[in-house]
């Protein structure tokens, strides 16, 4: 959940705690079970609350702390767990340690921070920060002094290597257990080791800095504070936690989600790391529209690579990427057949499926007039960079517009009422205009909406008949080799269960195996005929078969 757009409750035009708590009814109707809420500590907002100023209150904008008390507890009467996002590879650099850091550079919260001489006259190497930047900036105030911020330069990294700083993370960790939260989805969670000590790397473009990547040599270092962290803080409290960690070395995910492993569960980014690397790739936002194939194969793998060590958190949106239907469908054959096509995809894939607001409605990407339209500070670097690469400002917003984290940032589509029911003051950001015809309000009123198909789904994973088999079946691919095609079985001793997509536009015959079938889930209203062993399934169509 991303709390500012979610719901409003007091008409200043930001979503609040409060505003979630009242639509607790929704999302229990919904069938969610645990909710991760984006960061609501105080915070600048640079990076939207990614930036934290004071780990132990929730901003203004959001409420108080009483506030998240009454959520957990309205939410725990409604079986919701609450799962807050845990940001320390870095905080804002308003918080009170990094003040004192600025203060007294060599004193104690100096080296809370990563804070290193000039070399050279230079910062100490060339690492480029995710928003495209030098990583190093001046420290305030002391011009021979540099700190490191892999992300904006109001977010300085926290130094890991220091047990005294981990010690207090640590205590602020337990305090909000302490309050009833159920766990932390770990913001950029394999960043908070870094190689040492600071080398210059080779350059990866024009601007003479290379992406810091975590090299698989410092994984060990990585592993021991995570191992730490969990020891010390989630382990005695049965803590969920799922951390954000975009690559790692195949070897390395029983580290991560294995029974020992630091964590519950991690994302699984395959899908959106689908055209993000080769020669042509440019920038943090820069990456092509998935084939049909890809989408399948990245599917396919990520359960072969997870099945017997653990669970994947499976997404198709997030805060940070765009929405999926505009992402994954071409544009023309956006609907709520290939949305809901999605939606099945995503649920009944081994692993832990994780929807994110909106997502249930299919919302859509934003669109961009202008420039001075953008909020988030990372489109904003990245369309600066597609200007100096030599774009005109026009081609450069449609960039953006594709792949602005603003795309799953505009507001809820509650109703049609003004404002999209979101608000009842102006909203901190653009309403997509097409909340008159997708909202929640027109969806809960319509059975065949895309909205009570994710409840379909969900009551589908949840029914004591398939449960076993959609938690903890094993995926086996069903026609790898047919062209834009998704298809593969979730299998256990009892049952035998067929997920079928035709993931493009024009109809197709299939092969079925063999066996008694029955239609768990179909997303046309049309029924199909399975009486012989060839179906002709339409564009887009998804089918859910239970196979005796
Ligand atoms: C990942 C978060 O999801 C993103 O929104 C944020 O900008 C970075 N981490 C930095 O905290
Ligand atoms: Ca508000």
């Amino acid at each position: 959940m991303y709390p500012k757009s979610f719901n409003d409750s007091n008409g200043d035009g930001i979503g609040d705690l409060k505003g979630i708590t009242e639509k607790l009814d929704y999302l229990q109707s919904l069938g969610i079970e645990l909710i991760w809420i984006c960061p609501v500590y105080c915070s600048p907002f640079i990076d939207q609350g990614y930036d934290v100023s004071d780990y132990y209150h929730i901003d203004p904008v959001f409420g108080c702390n009483e506030d998240m008390y009454e959520l957990i507890h309205e939410s725990k009467k409604r079986g919701i767990y609450i799962v807050m996002d845990l940001v320390v590879n870095h905080c804002s650099d308003q918080h009170i340690w990094f003040q004192n850091a600025m203060k007294d550079p060599y004193g104690k919260y100096g080296k809370y921070f990563y804070i290193r001489e000039e070399v050279n006259g230079n910062a100490p190497c060339n690492w480029r920060s995710y928003f495209g930047e030098n990583a190093w900036s001046k420290l305030p105030g002391h011009d021979n002094l540099y700190y490191l911020h892999l992300f904006a330069k109001q977010q300085p990294d926290i130094n890991w290597e220091n047990p005294e700083v981990r010690e207090e993370l640590y205590k602020m960790i337990q305090w909000w257990f302490d309050k009833g939260i159920s766990g932390f989805r770990i913001d950029a969670a394999a960043f908070i080791k870094k190689t040492m000590p600071f080398e210059i790397l080779p350059a990866d473009r024009e601007d003479g800095f290379c992406t810091y990547e975590i090299p698989p040599t410092c994984n060990d270092g990585l592993h021991e504070y995570l191992q730490e962290m969990k020891k010390r803080t989630f382990e005695a409290n049965d803590a969920f936690t799922v951390g954000e960690v975009v690559s790692f070395e195949e070897e390395d995910l029983e580290k991560y989600i294995s029974d020992d492993g630091c964590m519950s569960s991690i994302f699984d980014f395959s899908l959106y790391m689908i055209g993000k690397q080769g020669e042509d790739f440019d920038g943090f936002y820069s990456h092509k529209q998935p084939t049909a194939n890809e989408f399948r194969d990245a599917l396919l793998r990520s359960s072969r690579l997870s099945f017997n060590v653990g669970f994947l958190s499976n997404f198709i949106e997030n805060h940070d990427l765009p929405r999926a239907a505009s992402h994954f469908i071409p544009e023309k054959d956006i609907s709520e057949i290939s949305k809901k096509m999605l939606a099945g995809l995503n649920l009944m894939q081994y692993g832990l499926p994780f929807l994110y607001q909106g997502q249930e409605i299919g919302m859509e990407n934003l669109s961009f007039s202008s420039a001075d339209e953008i909020v988030d500070i990372g489109s904003h670097m990245e369309y600066t960079l597609a200007l100096e690469k030599g774009l005109c400002e026009e081609e450069a917003l449609k960039k953006i517009q594709e792949y602005s984290r603003d795309n799953t940032r505009s507001p809820m589509q509650w109703d049609k009422t003004e404002n999209a029911g979101f608000t009842k003051a102006a909203p901190w950001m653009r309403i997509n205009p097409n909340y008159m015809k997708i909202n929640v309000a027109e969806q809960e009123a319509r059975e065949d909406s895309l909205l009570n198909f994710y409840k379909k789904l969900i009551l589908l994973r949840k029914n004591p008949e398939y449960k076993e088999t959609l938690v903890y079946g094993k995926e086996t691919s069903f026609l790898e080799k047919e062209d834009n095609f998704v298809g593969f079985f979730r299998k256990d001793k009892n049952k035998k269960i067929l997920v079928m997509a035709n993931f493009q536009r024009k109809g197709k015959f299939f092969q079925l195996p063999e066996g008694e079938k029955k239609v768990l889930i179909n997303n046309y209203s049309e029924p199909v005929n399975l009486e012989t062993n060839v179906i002709q399934m339409r564009g887009y169509q998804l089918l859910i078969l239970d196979i005796k």
